[in-house]
This record gives C-alpha cells, sequence and structure tokens, in this order.
C-alpha cells in the first residue's frame, strides 16, 4: 500500500538523479609544483581530499566520478581507501588534455540514469553543500546553471602602457567558479558539439551558451577560489587553521 501511495506521488518523479564529476587531471603549472595541485597537503590532507569530503556533503549526490591523470590513478586509489570510506560510489577516468576534455571523458562515466551533473573543480576545496543544492535547483529548472560572485571592484580596461581607456560599468558582471551543474542531455549535446567545431572554452557554460541554451548564475562565496598559485595553497591553509573552512 505505502509503495502504490509512493508511485503515485509526483514528488517520486520530480527527484531527478544526480551525480558529481570532480575534474583533477590538470598540471598545476602555475602552482609550480612536481606533484599536482590535487594532491598536495592542506593542513594535512590531501587538497582533493577536502574537495571531495565538501561536496559529498550535499545529500543530493548519488554517485562521483573523479577525472584523474593516468599516472595518478594508483596513487589516488591508495588515498581514497586511506581517507575513506565515503558515502557515495567513486568511479576513476583518466583526464585529457584540456580541462575540457577532462569534463567529456567524466560525463561519459556517469550512472546511466543520471538526469543532472554536478561538475566541480578539485582546486575549490571550500565548497558548500548549500550551494552545491542551490546550483542543482537552478539546473533542473533552466537546463544550466554556474556558481559565481558579483564583482566588487572597480574595473579599468587599459591598453598595452597600462594606461586607462576607460571605466568597464561592473552591475551586470560576474566571476565563474564551480560546480558548474546541468542536465546531463544538455552538457553531453554541448560537449559533442564543442569537438566536431573544434571549440575549446575555459568553462561548461560557455559550451552551453553557444548552443543557445538557457544558463542561470547562482550566487557564490569568495571562500569557494580556486587554488592555484602558492600564495593561493597558504590562503587556504591560513582558513583551515583559523577554522574559516570549518566545514572541512
Ligand atoms: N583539469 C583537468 N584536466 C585538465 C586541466 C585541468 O582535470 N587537462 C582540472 C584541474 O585539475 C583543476 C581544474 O581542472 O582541478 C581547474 O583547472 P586549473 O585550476 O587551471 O588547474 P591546472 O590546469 O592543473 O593548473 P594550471 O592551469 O596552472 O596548469
Ligand atoms: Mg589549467
Amino acid at each position: 500500500m505505502g509503495e502504490d501511495h509512493r508511485m503515485n506521488s509526483p514528488a517520486h518523479h520530480s527527484s531527478p538523479l544526480i551525480n558529481a564529476v570532480i575534474v583533477a587531471a590538470g598540471k598545476g603549472e602555475r602552482m609550480g609544483t612536481l606533484l599536482p595541485k590535487p594532491f598536495l597537503a592542506l593542513a594535512g590532507v590531501p587538497l582533493l581530499i577536502h574537495t571531495v569530503r565538501n561536496l559529498l556533503r550535499s545529500p543530493l549526490i548519488t554517485k562521483l566520478v573523479i577525472v584523474v591523470a593516468a599516472e595518478r590513478e594508483v596513487f589516488l586509489q591508495d588515498l581514497l581507501e586511506r581517507y575513506g570510506p565515503f558515502s557515495v560510489p567513486i568511479g576513476l577516468v583518466h583526464g585529457g588534455r584540456e580541462r575540457q576534455d577532462s569534463v567529456r571523458l567524466g560525463l561519459a562515466a556517469l550512472d546511466p540514469a543520471c538526469e543532472v551533473v554536478v561538475i566541480h573543480d578539485a582546486a575549490r576545496p571550500f565548497i558548500a553543500a548549500e550551494i552545491v543544492d542551490r546550483s542543482v535547483a537552478a539546473a533542473v529548472e533552466v537546463g544550466g546553471a554556474l556558481v559565481a560572485i558579483p564583482v566588487k571592484d572597480t574595473l579599468k580596461q587599459v591598453d598595452e602602457d597600462n594606461t586607462v581607456l576607460a571605466t568597464v560599468p561592473r552591475q551586470s558582471l560576474w566571476l565563474a567558479q564551480t560546480p558548474q551543474t546541468f542536465r546531463v542531455q544538455l552538457i553531453r549535446e554541448a560537449h559533442a558539439r564543442a569537438v566536431s567545431e573544434g571549440i575549446i572554452a575555459t568553462d561548461d557554460a560557455a559550451l552551453l551558451e553557444r548552443i543557445g541554451a538557457q544558463v542561470k548564475v547562482v550566487r557564490g562565496d569568495p571562500l569557494n577560489f580556486k587554488i592555484t598559485t602558492p600564495d593561493d595553497l597558504r590562503l587556504a591553509e591560513a582558513i583551515l587553521l583559523k577554522g574559516l573552512g570549518a566545514r572541512c
């Protein structure tokens, strides 16, 4: 009887299956370390482990795919065993040359029934579950969503000599972060089109924009910055030591 009720409930149809992809296959050239960023220690724990733990605080995600460089797969498997178990199954796939290639390869490894995918950079460890959930809600509604923060500083356009040409109005400008969340069918189509047209974009939302699909901005958090340089790593350590990254 309980089962009949569930089958007839509209809520049963309105909760899509959601997976996440973390891209961790970059070389970390701007960090300049031999070991790529996801494996660098942050307060004694690998950066990628912080990211996995924080992303999986969202109860919506039922599977995680981590995209990793082929030569780091065994190392990552060891780390996942050491720091696990985690709340959902984790699949590993090998990355590609550009971030976009790594995302596309990750998308091929989703649960076959997955309807919505949350794509996140390994290099953003301080992601909050509420923000993940907001991005999912927006993607379910319009097809695509990216987390971003409004530009706070005044923007100057300059020439090659650093002479100011103009002040750029900032009201409508946002800084893109991840997660970027999409209906699976849409993001797969956008990536397929990018391959066939030879397009490389710096984020996934740009590929949806190109095929004319709607993408919404969801307000993020400055704490969700991307660890790119040694300064960023020091800042992240300081945040963890001060307890500001309390979700870690
Ligand atoms: N990434 C990836 N595959 C690539 C390039 C990047 O999976 N071919 C991932 C990185 O591991 C990172 C995220 O995409 O988690 C964001 O990229 P970025 O911060 O640029 O990292 P890297 O490309 O590793 O760093 P750099 O650009 O300094 O080399
Ligand atoms: Mg890069």
